[in-house]
């Protein structure tokens, strides 16, 4: 039987005094509290309370502290969490030998405090803070508190971390349920070691971590949005304590942080609302999740995948690379040598949040100067920061292993910068490299002028090694000609031009592995990077979503075709990459951005001149002429829209993104089960039965016109009862009023039959049925007739869109081939 059970027996004979239901704070050994009388202890001026309670749905009851003074009934602490007392038999009270115990009817001990000594008066007093604790009646130091020992809430005033004279440890448990305050598998404290972050343990697994505190903040973990006027936060370690503690400044503020299942939370109770408002939250989102992203990887909330390697290292693999599986981090770009410290610099990173600090080492008086200097003498050193930003920074963190739990975070959270331990040799490879690249462009001229009447996109995947890949990949060039040949006897090719081919590795490292930094866009078929070939030229990387159903064969075939395509209004095809899971077209750079960027954006509205619109619509009509009547093959865009209409730096327009569709939905037959294109600029026919002609792209056409023409959107486009900017403009054609339709910003304003007649063929193109709209050789003749001669206009396809389900019953089911920046499903027919 348990010692206290008996001590309580062999003095049972005692008379207790039940505390009055007048609220007192404390109890001495003589008094107790009892369920069944419903007595608590208040705090001196009522803020908490000590009783009995019985948490959510369960009856088991429990010795609990609550706020007293608010309407939410909010337990901060319950002494038998493990062993709750099915009835109301319960009684606390002051046993024989000094300790607070907890009994029921049988004289079970449910659950005991353990003094340090015993005493001779004890008291058990609840505190204002909180606190409940056991002291000798006219003394003040404690002989127990329950701050020493958290349930899942930490209040002010109470200690998380570590007395490293007793071993004792404080940290927060969550209840396992609303229901059942024991203790379940999350846990949040403090590690103990001198430069320590706060962990959230999910049993012994770790599951988000701050970084130390670094003197005024936790560098952007945990931003705390105001409230800090309400408290100050204090960490304290030296030879008998390690803890983090944080106490109110306006003691009539009421705060508590809680643990629960899945999250650590601060709450501020709001009186006017009469409840509790969250104002910290963590872990606040998926890179919070503790070490993510591996070593040395950085996770980017913003960006897929959202893990990424720091600049100067990459993927640990680049055989098996999977941007979803980011766990196996990264590994240096160039490895370290230890011996010759002139190889070996310290690369400044900004806005990380600090590594794990497991294996680290903390001097508080050394300056970052000296802190350098201490790293670069220790071959295990891998990075070093100031530990202290109170005055402008100071103190020495060192960093051994690998670099862990990395995350990028919001702009200025975090002044606390990183130096990274590097080679300084990359820089003298890049050097070496330099002169590399002038004997490859020699090449590769000689290669481009030699062989471009070849167009031939290898797949080479028996030569893949990604560690000796560099650069454009010219070094087997004569293996590869090699393999030509043999295809071409073998297959049967004739006169085909080479495309170059680039390797996975070269143009990861163009574009710094797809880095967050260089990613320029997300278009309908996967994101698109920037990226920079050794020889400094500039380059868009489009990275081909895995949806596309094709193999490499189909792929390169399709390549070839674009690649063939020359126009100076196309985006030009410079080659492309096909490995494994991998497809990836790279295309020549265009630093003007795309037309919409220009058109709709509120603040740029790039294109105030007239000439400069004309200008540029005759440029899309070149470039779809040329796909549509000139190339050697009819190519339909399929998804022509302001988007897809890139700019160079005089403002030529140059269509992109041609030919994916057919390398997404396939080629072929003029009627497709499988839709590919942009809500608001697809034609009926092609919409509703996935039937596309060059009259399809015309209709996408006549929208684009519409847009460029009024600087307006065709889609989230409604005024008065028409259904978007179709139906608008064609209500004002109808009622002769279609120069309101002209972009305000326009600063030179277009002779009026110039305009009419822009509207009247935008018009034409855009009349419902297909074989009422002009071709595109029509539109041009029709630019330079006189406006009188135009035809009008029938009814344009505007009715359908938004108003889709109407025209309901549609015979067929387009199936969905590829996902674009609208939702394209809402058309599937019900
Ligand atoms: C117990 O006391 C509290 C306040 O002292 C009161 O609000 C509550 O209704 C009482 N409960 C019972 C069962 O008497
Ligand atoms: C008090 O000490 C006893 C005996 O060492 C132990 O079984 C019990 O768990 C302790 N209680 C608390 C609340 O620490
Ligand atoms: C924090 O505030 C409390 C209460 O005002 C004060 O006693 C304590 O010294 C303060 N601590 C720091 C580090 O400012
Ligand atoms: C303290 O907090 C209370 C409640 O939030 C507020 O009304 C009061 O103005 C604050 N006092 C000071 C001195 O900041
Ligand atoms: C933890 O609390 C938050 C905030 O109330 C809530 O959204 C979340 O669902 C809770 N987690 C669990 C596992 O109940
Ligand atoms: C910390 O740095 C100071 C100043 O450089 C030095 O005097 C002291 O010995 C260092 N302490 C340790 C433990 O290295
Ligand atoms: C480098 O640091 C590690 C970890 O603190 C230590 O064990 C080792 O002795 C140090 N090496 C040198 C050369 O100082």
């Amino acid at each position: 039987m348990d010692i206290f059970a008996s001590v309580f027996l062999s003095s049972s004979l005692l008379v207790f005094s039940f505390v009055s239901s007048d609220a007192v704070d404390s109890i001495t050994q003589s008094q107790s509290l009892s369920d069944s009388k419903n007595t608590t202890l208040v705090s001196k001026n009522g803020r908490f309370a000590l009783g009995f309670f019985s948490p959510g749905n369960s009856n088991n009851r429990y010795l609990g502290i609550w706020y007293n003074n608010i309407p939410v009934k909010t337990v901060v602490w319950v002494a038998n969490r493990l062993d709750p007392i099915p009835d109301s038999s319960g009684l606390f009270m002051v046993n024989s030998i000094g300790s607070p115990v907890l009994l029921s009817s049988n004289k079970a001990v449910h659950w005991s405090a353990n003094s340090t000594k015993q005493a001779r008066n004890p008291i058990v007093q609840l505190l204002d803070s909180g606190n409940l604790v056991l002291r000798e009646e006219n003394e003040d130091n404690y002989l127990w508190q329950s701050f020493d020992y958290p349930s899942d809430t930490w209040l002010p005033g109470m200690k998380i971390g570590w007395d490293l004279r007793t071993g004792l440890e404080r940290r927060l448990t969550e209840w396992k349920s609303l229901d059942d305050p024991s203790p379940g598998e999350m846990s949040w404290g403090m590690e103990l070691h001198n430069f320590p972050d706060l962990v959230m343990m999910k049993g012994s697994q770790k599951y988000m971590r701050s970084v130390p505190w670094n003197g005024d903040s936790f560098g952007g973990i945990y931003e705390f949005q105001g409230t800090l006027v309400y408290y100050n936060f204090t960490f304290v370690s030296n030879k008998y304590e390690l803890y983090f503690i944080y106490e109110l400044i306006n003691n009539s503020a009421i705060i508590r942080a809680v643990l629960n299942q899945s999250m650590y939370m601060g709450y501020v109770w709001v009186g006017e609302k009469e409840g509790w408002s969250m104002y910290l939250n963590s872990p606040k989102d998926k890179c919070d999740v503790y070490n993510l992203c591996g070593a040395y990887g950085n996770c980017i909330i913003s960006e897929s995948p959202i893990c990424q390697c720091l600049e100067g290292f990459k993927p640990v693999s680049l055989e098996t690379w999977d941007p979803d599986e980011w766990s196996r981090g990264c590994i240096r770009s160039t490895q370290l040598s230890c011996q010759d410290k002139d190889k070996i610099r310290f690369v400044k990173f900004a806005g990380l949040k600090l590594p794990a600090t497991t294996y680290s080492w903390l001097n508080v008086s050394m300056n970052l100067e000296e802190c350098r200097v201490k790293c670069l003498n220790n071959c295990s050193c891998t990075a070093y920061a100031n530990s202290d930003m109170k005055d402008g920074g100071s103190g020495c963190a060192i960093w051994f292993n690998d670099l862990t739990d990395i995350r990028q975070l919001e702009a200025n959270s975090n002044r606390q910068d990183l130096y990274i331990r590097m080679s300084a040799s990359e820089q003298e490879v890049k050097n070496k490299q330099k002169t590399k690249v002038v004997v490859i462009v020699v090449v590769a001229i000689a290669i481009v002028f030699g062989v471009l009447m070849i167009p031939y996109c290898i797949w080479k995947r028996s030569n893949f090694r990604g560690e000796d890949l560099i650069s454009f990949d010219f070094s087997n060039r004569a293996t590869q000609r090699g393999l030509i040949n043999k295809k071409r006897t073998g297959k049967g090719r004739n006169n085909e031009m080479e495309l170059p081919l680039f390797s996975f590795s070269s143009v990861s490292i163009a574009t710094n592995y797809f880095s967050a930094t260089n990613k320029l866009g997300e278009g309908g078929f996967g994101p698109v990077y920037k990226g920079s070939l050794l020889n400094g030229q500039l380059v868009a990387v489009k990275r081909l979503s895995r949806k596309s159903g094709q193999g490499w064969e189909e792929l390169k075939n399709e390549a070839m075709l674009i690649a063939k395509l020359q126009h100076n209004n196309l985006v030009k095809l410079l080659g492309c990459c096909i490995e494994r899971d991998e497809k990836i077209l790279i295309y020549e750079y265009l630093p003007n951005k795309s037309l919409d960027y220009f058109l709709f954006d509120p603040i740029r509205h790039g294109i105030k001149d007239w000439a400069t619109r004309t200008h540029i619509i005759e440029g899309i009509v070149q470039g779809l002429l040329y796909l549509h009547q000139y190339s050697r093959l009819q190519i339909i865009h399929r998804d022509l829209k302001a988007s897809n209409i890139l700019l160079d730096k005089d403002m030529n327009p140059k269509i992109s993104d041609f030919g994916l569709a057919r390398i997404f939905c396939g080629n072929g037959s003029q009627a497709t089960n499988r839709i590919v294109g942009t809500y608001g600029y697809m034609s009926p026919e092609y919409a509703m039965e996935g039937l596309f002609s060059v009259k399809s792209d015309v209709f996408s056409f006549g929208v684009l016109l519409l847009e460029i023409l009024s600087g307006k959107k065709n889609t989230g486009f409604y005024e008065s009862d028409s259904i978007n900017l179709i139906g608008y403009a064609w209500n004002l054609w109808k009622s002769n009023r279609s120069l309101e339709l002209m972009d305000p910003i326009l600063g030179d304003t277009p002779p009026t039959n110039v305009f009419l007649s822009y509207i009247n063929i935008a018009l034409l193109c855009l009349q419902e049925n297909a074989v009422d709209r002009p071709t595109i050789s029509d539109v041009i003749s029709m630019f330079n007739k006189d406006p009188a001669l135009l035809p009008s206009p029938k009814k344009p396809a505007f009715s359908f869109g938004r108003g889709m389900e109407d025209l309901g019953s549609s015979k067929r089911n387009p199936e969905i081939c590829s996902l674009n920046d609208m939702p394209v499903s809402i058309l599937e027919a019900r």
